[in-house]
């Protein structure tokens, strides 16, 4: 069937040898590293860890850190498998349409939008939260229509995107050094989080450290786990059970070290440095998170905890507001860089599609005097920041987390796909114990997955309908591969 016709790896790294297509390859393995934590660190661990603790995980949300970091290193090794293989940007896009043909990796594609794209505007929103929070604390109060937990349209939220939009256009190249920059403020807030925050940490807020399961109406109907619904579990949240709903969530906060494999085709020694890239951002992140997500609900009891800025808040509930003042300033200096950075990925994973006639190559034409994707970029941007004005943000994080755990499953199969069809090609990292630990990180990503609530599967199954509908009506009929091989 010409719909799996697939696109050779030889063919995918010839592709970027081509003089106009070459990228400049300039990063090490540290360089990755650090650019993985600038895109991993953000709303997560700013934001999320609030609300996740108050609502469905109470002090024991520190676990639902770590179910969540296992179920991305297992994935990560897959990623890293697949990067030192495949070195070509388009991560997992790439990585499907070298093993399971085009419309796989279509879908793929169409569903790293939902990641990179919905988790712009996630983290735009949790941006704006952190700025409400810095000028409440200096004594200037945002309209609550305008912004807060909840708004009728998020303004600093659109506005930021806008912002960086632009930026995007001119083509102001993220350096490894600005970044650089941007991490060490990052990291130096959450040590300063965690080591301040010890001298305010209170051994009653601990107990108890898994809440009991509650019936609660904000886990009822369409906002109930999946889980729960189809093995008729009355919805609950806290408990045990609670815990791997919370995982579901904040596993959001790794989100990024998949979007290191983008990179390959500006790496030195891509196939050393993007497995140590992948991996020792996730870990360094899992450390802080477990340890960040400790203090916190340590500082205040968990019902207290605020759901726009909790780090920063739980330094102003105990009367510190200093750290508070520091805490907002680090957060909107680091969460700006996730948003570029993912709206940056998204536009070339988008590029990638169009290059490959998926999506209209018009789309693709770079500005004359930037030479950047301005198209791609400003129809992003428009859409990103629209979004992030509107849809509340647990929403939209839960879709974002459906989509990418979708894409480490299929990256997780397809990494014994192409084990099986190519055992020939050169692989400087090998996932361990083949294929027990990929079967393993399918089931924990779809396990994951079922935690999430039934209407965030009711919309990923609508947007992947609409991308099929688009491929039979597009992509099928407009793809490069399709026209330079008649032969399927
Ligand atoms: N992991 C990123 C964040 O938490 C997307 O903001």
């Amino acid at each position: 069937m010409s719909m799996f016709r697939v696109k050779s790896v030889e063919q995918s790294i010839t592709d970027t040898e081509a003089p106009e297509h070459r990228l400049k390859k300039d990063l090490t393995a540290l360089d990755l590293t650090v650019f993985g934590i600038g895109v991993i660190v953000g709303t997560g661990i700013f934001v999320l860890t609030g609300r996740v603790a108050k609502e469905t995980a109470g002090p024991a949300v520190a676990l639902s850190f770590v179910a969540a970091a296992v179920v991305c290193a297992l994935a990560a090794l897959c990623y890293a498998e697949f990067a030192s293989t495949v070195p070509v940007a388009g991560s997992a896009y790439t990585f499907s349409f070298a093993t399971m043909g085009e419309f796989p990796a279509w879908i793929i594609g169409w569903d790293l939008i939902l990641e990179m794209m919905l988790g712009a505007a996630v983290v735009a929103v949790g941006w704006s939260g952190y700025l409400t929070s810095l000028l409440s604390s200096l004594g200037i109060d945002l309209p609550a229509a305008l912004a807060g937990d909840d708004p009728v349209f998020n303004l600093p939220a659109a506005v930021i995107v806008l912002i960086l939009t632009a930026v995007l256009v001119v083509g102001i190249k993220l350096s490894a050094r600005l970044n650089l920059a941007v991490v060490a403020i990052k990291v130096a807030v959450i040590l300063l989080v965690i080591v301040a925050g010890l001298f305010f940490v209170k051994a009653e807020n601990y107990t108890p450290f898994i809440p009991p399961a509650t019936p609660t109406p904000a886990v009822e109907g369409l906002s109930a786990p999946l889980i729960q619904v189809l093995f008729g579990i009355t919805p609950v949240a806290f408990g045990v059970v609670g815990i791997f709903s919370a995982a579901a969530i904040v596993f959001f906060a790794y989100i990024g070290f998949d979007v290191v494999a983008t990179a390959a085709e500006e790496t030195r020694r891509p196939q050393r440095d993007l497995p140590i890239g992948i991996i020792a951002s996730l870990a360094v992140c899992a450390v802080l998170y477990v340890a960040v997500s400790l203090v916190v609900v340590g500082m205040q009891p968990y019902s207290r905890l605020s759901e726009a800025a909790p780090l920063a808040d739980a330094f102003t509930a105990v009367g510190q507001t200093w750290a508070a003042t520091l805490i907002s300033i680090g957060a909107l200096a680091g969460l700006t860089t996730v948003v570029m950075i993912l709206m940056l990925g998204q536009s070339r994973v988008m590029f990638a599609m169009c290059r490959d006639g998926l999506l209209p190559r018009g789309l693709a034409r770079v500005h004359p005097t930037y030479r950047t994707p301005y198209r791609i970029t400003i129809l992003l941007g428009a859409l990103v920041a629209v979004l992030a004005g509107l849809v509340p943000l647990a929403e939209i994080a839960e879709l974002v987390n459906i989509g990418t755990l979708f894409a480490f499953v299929v990256v997780s199969i397809a990494v014994v796909v192409l084990r099986r069809a190519r055992p020939d090609l050169p692989r400087s990292f090998r996932v361990p114990l083949m294929p027990l630990l990929p079967v393993l990180s399918v089931l924990a990503c779809l396990y994951l997955m079922l935690n999430l609530p039934v209407e965030t599967w009711i919309r990923f199954v609508a947007w992947m309908l609409v991308g099929f509908l688009l491929y039979i009506g597009y992509g099928y009929r407009h793809s490069r591969l399709a026209r330079q091989s008649p032969k399927p």
